[in-house]
């Protein structure tokens, strides 16, 4: 089979395609062809050289996939049975014809959706859900600051924040992105670049702040965050685009605010554990793609074959939601 890799770390240069043997499934997992994967902000940093794949798991690019069961391992969970639309997570190796994976992480592809539209849901969406919900403890009556708001996370986690009730805040860096946000259900939105964005919080919340916060800007947005939440308040760290380090932070107002900062990465979740989140969502959300009260947000799709230009589209910021990847082509 095919399946794209990065040969050394570096730019899109380096993105290139391979000869791999269809890996084979064991007792509990599934062999799927894969239709569609999904850029991930994650890909291009792994390209970079700069987030290695967990111990064991392939060097091929890709953290999800939507596409058809071809044979079933002797002992999965469930009830699949080749020809099933499925889609899921996966810890690498999207970025090829086929993928192998535990049958408990997958979930039925929607009736009314594609499988480009189902290849934009299962990492922003999974990843929003755990973070917002598991983790963060988002109630309806709070509000929550949703740093980045049009990236495939942000745009996923502001469907879900405002589906459950929650008063929700968004960054973003362009005047289009703040009408996508409000289209998804944003209350309000601020674009970082006419100024600080803590100033305009505070005058949305009349000075009392958010409960919680999903940041994955880190170390430039650090000061800000902890001055805007309120006492018991939560940050809730992802990722660190705007930089890791952070100088020069007095711990008193975390520690009088009684703030919690909780960080944590999907990727490297044991498989049990991406297991019980892959059900919770499906159980909980999963029904709302079918009544369109959610919907998979797909900014474009690229031929697999033009890998390269995509992962230049990510990194130029323009897109609003996913960039999916197509390849092979029924519906
Ligand atoms: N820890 C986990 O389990 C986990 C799982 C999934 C994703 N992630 C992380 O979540 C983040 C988003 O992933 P994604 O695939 O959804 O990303 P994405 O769609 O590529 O969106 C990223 C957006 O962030 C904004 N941005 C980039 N650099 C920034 C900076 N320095 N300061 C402020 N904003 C910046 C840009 O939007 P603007 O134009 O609005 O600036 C950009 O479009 C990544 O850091 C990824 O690694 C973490």
């Amino acid at each position: 089979m095919k399946a794209i890799l990065a040969k050394q770390p570096g730019g899109v240069e380096q993105l290139t395609f391979v000869d791999l043997p269809i890996p084979q499934p064991q007792e509990n997992e599934l062999l799927i062809k894969v239709h569609c994967t999904a850029c991930n902000r994650a890909d291009l940093i792994q390209r970079r050289g700069f987030y290695p794949p967990p111990p064991g798991v392939t060097e091929v690019l890709g953290l999800e996939f939507a596409g058809v069961v071809e044979q079933v391992g002797n002992n999965c969970q469930g009830n699949w049975k080749p020809g099933d639309r499925v889609f899921g997570i996966l810890p690498g190796g999207g970025y090829a014809e086929y993928v192998v994976t535990p049958a408990e992480l997958v979930m039925p592809v929607p009736h009314s959706l594609s499988f480009v539209q189902a290849a934009a849901i299962a990492e922003a969406f999974l990843t929003a859900y755990q973070t917002l919900f598991w983790i963060g403890e988002l109630k309806a009556d709070e509000t929550v600051l949703i740093h980045a708001g049009a990236s495939g996370v942000g745009s996923a986690a502001i469907q879900l924040a405002h589906s459950t009730g929650a008063r929700v805040i968004t960054t973003i860096g362009s005047e289009p992105k703040a009408t996508f946000c409000q289209s998804l259900g944003a209350n309000h939105t601020i674009n970082y670049r006419n100024g600080p964005f803590s100033s305009e919080v505070s005058k949305m919340t009349n000075d009392q702040g958010v409960e919680l916060i999903l940041d994955f800007v880190g170390a430039s947005y650090f000061k800000q965050n902890i001055k805007v939440l309120k006492p018991d308040g939560r940050l809730v760290l992802i990722g660190t685009l705007g930089g890791s380090k952070v100088e020069s932070v007095s711990l008193l107002t975390i520690l009088m605010k009684r703030l919690k900062i909780l960080g944590t990465t999907l990727r490297s979740r044991s498989v049990e554990y991406k297991a019980k989140l892959t059900k919770d969502f499906a159980t909980n959300f999963l029904p709302l793609f079918e009544t369109g009260e959610l919907k998979p947000l797909v900014d474009r799709v690229f031929p697999w074959t033009q890998v390269k230009e995509a992962h230049l589209y990510m990194e130029s910021n323009q897109h609003m939601g996913k960039i999916v990847l197509q390849i092979h082509n029924e519906r």
